[in-house]
């Protein structure tokens, strides 16, 4: 099937690398017209270059209603956005105690008020369109959580309950909202230094023992971005090979490791 998206203004927030940039080349295929829009102007340009007439890219700082509002206004000049995808985001590790104000502040500003700024600013295009569909990328840690992660895991929680208010206001527009959970994606956020090993090791006791693409991603916005997901609203969508399940128990039955702590 192709032309999935075909009649659709997307924005693709942090879509100059990563799964936004995997949603932005993907939803282009699909017949979107799709604005590519992120703080790394460089990096986001050539996406969209590369992607050609169907994309084109604006800087935007979610965090920032008044960049918000000169994003919105590209989409409004393409005919307005159909389809938002709020998957920008930072991870800034730290214990609990070593955690400034500051950098709370930072990560919550981009993840959690980034979210509730560009669904905001499409509203209004979107209710005029008739509706839309809104992706908002939480996380597995925004439905369970680990050490290190106290301001990203609140800012991924929020966005889980966000989705579902923006679905119960709008659903009488015809605008859908949903979160995606990815797991451990092979990015700058999820693997910085690249290393092959962290695409394994890390996963061995997961249903699906290894790190997951960005496009791996990118093809569940996609469904909940198109008119195939119509009757999907306010649901959460685990993409992750499985870590919410549960993880593989060493030592029980049905798995390959016979001891607690080792390999067979
Ligand atoms: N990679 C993982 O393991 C993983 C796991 C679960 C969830 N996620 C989520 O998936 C989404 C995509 O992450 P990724 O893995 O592609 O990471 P990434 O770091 O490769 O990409 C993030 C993008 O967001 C952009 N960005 C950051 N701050 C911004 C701002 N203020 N305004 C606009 N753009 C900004 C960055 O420039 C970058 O292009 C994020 O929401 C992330 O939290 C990632």
């Amino acid at each position: 099937m192709s032309g999935r998206l075909e009649g659709k203004v997307a924005i693709i927030t942090g879509s100059a690398r990563g799964q936004g940039e995997a949603e932005a080349r993907i939803f282009a295929r699909e017949g979107a017209k799709v604005v590519v829009a992120d703080v790394l102007d460089e990096p986001g340009q050539a996406v969209a270059d590369d992607i050609g007439d169907a994309a084109t890219f604006v800087h935007l700082d979610v965090s920032s209603e008044s960049s918000w509002a000169n994003a919105a206004k590209v989409a409004a000049d393409l005919g307005g956005a159909t389809v938002l995808v709020n998957n920008a985001a930072i991870l800034i590790p730290s214990a609990i105690e070593d955690t400034t104000l500051d950098d709370y502040m930072k990560v919550i500003s981009v993840n959690q008020i980034g979210t509730f700024l560009g669904m905001k600013a499409v509203f209004e295009q979107m209710k005029m369109s008739g509706g839309g569909s809104i992706v908002n990328i939480s996380s597995v840690d925004g439905l369970q959580s680990k050490n290190g992660l106290i301001s990203y895991s609140a800012s991924k929680f929020a966005i889980r309950g966000m989705t579902k208010t923006a679905a119960i206001e709008w659903g009488r527009f015809g605008i859908r909202a949903n979160s995606i959970h990815p797991g451990g994606v092979n990015t700058i956020m999820g693997n910085p230094m690249g290393d092959p090993a962290a695409e394994k090791e890390p996963y061995q006791f997961h249903a699906i023992n290894r790190i997951g693409e960005p496009e791996e991603i990118a093809h569940a916005a996609l469904f909940l971005a198109s008119d195939e997901a119509s009757y999907v609203t306010g649901a959460e969508i685990s993409v992750d090979g499985g870590w919410r399940a549960g993880l593989i128990t060493p030592g029980l039955p049905g798995c390959e490791f016979t001891t607690a702590y080792g390999y067979a």
